[in-house]
């Protein structure tokens, strides 16, 4: 069940995120993929075709992932490492077309943009959920969403939304971009 208070892409969609990048066929890289929520729609969207390689860190929440959703589907690939070593993944293969990130790091978009570079097809597109809590707690969240967003646009990707997911998640935004040439950064 989509419910805008349990997944922040149903949040995001209900606050108008336009143009959702995973549809049918596609090949997504989710990090912090948690206990499944957000990764079972997204294994929806995709179908039988697409393909999601979801990863997590934390043993006992990936244990829960593992047996509650990815055994349960097809089109889940489950990865338990630590989104900050995506060299050690030794199950996605070829590029991917989207990188879907929500890890309430301070370091969030430091790890996305690793894995974009590692991972991510030119012309792909990033989604990245910024807490801004996580980031600098003393900070307004709009100056924050704006500095992660200044991060990605000088790896070389272009911001098509920010949308912030209050009240559904307090000082959470979605960033959407793509990436249109090479990151650098
Ligand atoms: C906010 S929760 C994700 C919720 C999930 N995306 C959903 O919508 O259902 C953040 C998750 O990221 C994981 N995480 C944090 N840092 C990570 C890292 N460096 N590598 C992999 N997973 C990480 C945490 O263990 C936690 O399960």
């Amino acid at each position: 069940m989509w419910d805008p208070v349990r997944s922040k892409l149903a949040a995001a969609l209900l606050k108008g995120l336009k143009d959702l990048p995973i549809y049918e066929g596609v090949k997504v890289l989710y990090l912090g993929a948690s206990t499944g929520t957000t990764v079972s729609h997204v294994s929806d969207l995709l179908g039988e075709s697409g393909i999601v390689f979801a990863v997590e860190m934390a043993p006992r929440v990936a244990r829960e992932f593992l047996e509650q959703v990815a055994s349960k589907r097809l089109n889940v690939i489950p990865i338990v490492e630590d989104a900050r070593r995506p060299e050690r993944y030794r199950s996605v293969f070829g590029k991917v077309d989207v990188v879907y990130c929500d890890i309430a790091q301070p370091d969030q978009t430091e790890i996305a943009l690793l894995n974009c570079r590692r991972y991510l097809s030119g012309g792909g597109s990033l989604l990245l959920i910024v807490k801004a809590r996580s980031i600098d707690a003393l900070k307004d969240p709009d100056r924050v969403f704006k500095e992660e967003g200044e991060k990605i646009e000088a790896a070389g990707f272009k911001i098509k939304q920010l949308i912030r997911l209050d009240p559904f998640d307090k000082d959470h935004a979605l960033i959407s971009a793509v990436w249109t040439e090479q990151p650098t950064s």
